[in-house]
């Protein structure tokens, strides 16, 4: 089953996915991660969505669409699209490439979770350098200050984690991304789960949506 996972920056669309792939065995296509891939590799693509994500704007849509449809041709399956389509016009960009690649989506699962709670956990959370895990200073440290629990890389904030990024970030998410609400609802995909419940309670009613 093929889905996508949307809602606030920090929603808890990356901690949710991270637990599909461990016990269902999906495959997560998170478009913040491909840039922050592409960043840390220097690409041009990289250097391209920095001058954006450094600012939390969104990267145009003709670069982030360019980008997922490489990865879908490339005939992943039982995938969780995290984080995008994150604009109308890249949903509508989506269905033409999911016809024409004859794969469908399920459901569009939103994360509801409260804007007070959301500034908590993006200036509270720490990202591990190497292997991507994520932690939280109050809710989820690492066990050693700094030092992943998985793989031992250095913990340290995203760079779009700051204050006034975050700003930024929460009113593109009002302005572009809360429409998909509604697209996904005329389709009938939309499902909404509270986000803000203990992470293995997100996960058991998750499961249940999808199984
Ligand atoms: P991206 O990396 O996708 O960022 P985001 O959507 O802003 O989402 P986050 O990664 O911040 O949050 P999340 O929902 O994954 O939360 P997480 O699980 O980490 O995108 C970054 C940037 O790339 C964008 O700003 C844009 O510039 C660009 N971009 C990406 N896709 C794009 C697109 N399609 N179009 C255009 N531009 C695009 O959790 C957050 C914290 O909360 C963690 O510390 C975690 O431990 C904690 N937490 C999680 N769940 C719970 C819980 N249930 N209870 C308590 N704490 C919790």
């Amino acid at each position: 089953m093929n889905i996508i996972l949307f809602g606030a920056p920090g929603a808890g669309k990356g901690t949710q996915s991270a637990l599909l792939i461990e016990k269902l065995g999906m495959y997560q296509v998170s478009t913040g991660d491909l840039f922050r891939a592409a960043i840390k590799n220097k690409t041009e693509l990289g250097i391209k969505a920095q001058s954006y994500m450094d600012k939390g704007q969104l990267v145009p849509d003709s670069v982030v669409i360019g980008m997922v449809e490489e990865v879908l041709k490339s005939g992943v399956r039982d995938f969780i699209l995290d984080g995008f389509p994150r604009t109308v016009p890249q949903a509508e960009a989506l269905d033409e490439l999911l016809n024409k690649l004859s794969i469908s989506i399920s459901k569009a699962i939103f994360l509801e979770v409260p804007k007070q709670e959301l500034m908590g956990r993006l200036t509270g959370r720490r990202v591990c350098k190497n292997c991507g895990a994520v932690y939280h200073i109050v809710s989820k440290p690492s066990k050693l200050e700094d030092v992943c629990d998985s793989c031992g890389g250095q913990v340290v904030q995203r760079n779009d984690d700051k204050a006034e990024v975050i700003e930024a970030r929460l009113k593109n998410y009002d302005e572009y991304t809360s429409p998909l609400k509604d697209y996904y609802t005329k389709s009938h995909k939309f499902v909404e789960l509270d986000g803000n419940r203990a992470t293995e309670i997100v996960f058991s009613d998750l499961k249940k949506v999808i199984s």
